[in-house]
């Protein structure tokens, strides 16, 4: 295995641990994201395990296409949509820096809030994901390396986690119950903090 295949696999195994915690998070929508993402990671780690071209570009994609062909509901083609638009701007050997960082989550964000017609403020991923953004952008990134930047990028996810706390969903299931999803963490928000957190936990040891 390669070491993004073997980041990818940390991460995924770590995402379908929290099934639980994401079902539970879920419950101002349908209780299903845990259920969901466990879906998407399992069929992903199948398909990583058999792939010959680990390329970033091939991996992403292949994570992208595993999420389109086995989730349903909203989170799985927008999380599809993301890695899927994140491969289409890697070239065939791209490798992780922190300028090809912010290109591929930069193209992974305006994917989501395209297909979502959603942006931040809406208690979505978006709210974590875009903050997460912001880390690796020339202004936040000078002076740090990729590993800080990353650091940085799991406070920002919890900060970005702690705001879906304060406000109404006005997109997805959670918008139906709009007010009283107030005081709930956005469960496709923790998922995303749990990706950004399980890289840098990843790299760290
Ligand atoms: N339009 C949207 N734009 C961005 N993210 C969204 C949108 N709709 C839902 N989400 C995200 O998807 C998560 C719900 O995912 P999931 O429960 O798997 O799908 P579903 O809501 O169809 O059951 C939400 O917590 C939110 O973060
Ligand atoms: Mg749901």
């Amino acid at each position: 295995m390669t070491r993004l295949k073997d980041a990818v696999d940390h991460i995924a195994k770590a995402v379908i641990k929290q099934r639980d915690l994401l079902d539970r998070l879920d419950s101002i929508g349908d209780s299903d994201h845990g259920t969901n993402m466990a879906r998407g990671f399992n069929a992903a780690i199948e398909a990583l395990d058999a792939l010959e071209d680990d390329s970033t570009k091939n991996v992403l994609h292949t994570i992208g296409t595993a999420f389109s062909e086995n989730i349903g509901g909203a989170s799985g083609p927008l999380y599809a949509t993301a890695f899927l638009r994140a491969a289409s701007v890697c070239d065939k050997d791209t490798t992780f820096n922190i300028e090809n960082v912010e290109k591929l989550l930069g193209a992974a964000i305006e994917g989501i809030k395209k297909r979502g017609h959603s942006d931040v403020g809406e208690k979505t991923m978006l709210d974590v994901l875009v903050p997460v953004y912001r880390c690796f952008t020339p202004e936040q990134a000078k002076d740090k390396t990729l590993y800080q930047c990353i650091e940085a990028a799991v406070k920002a996810a919890k900060k970005g986690i702690d705001y879906t706390k304060t406000i109404p969903a006005t997109k997805g299931r959670a918008s139906y119950i709009g007010e009283r999803s107030v005081g709930h963490e956005d469960p496709g928000g923790m998922s995303s903090l749990i990706m950004v957190r399980e890289l840098f936990n990843f790299l760290k040891y």
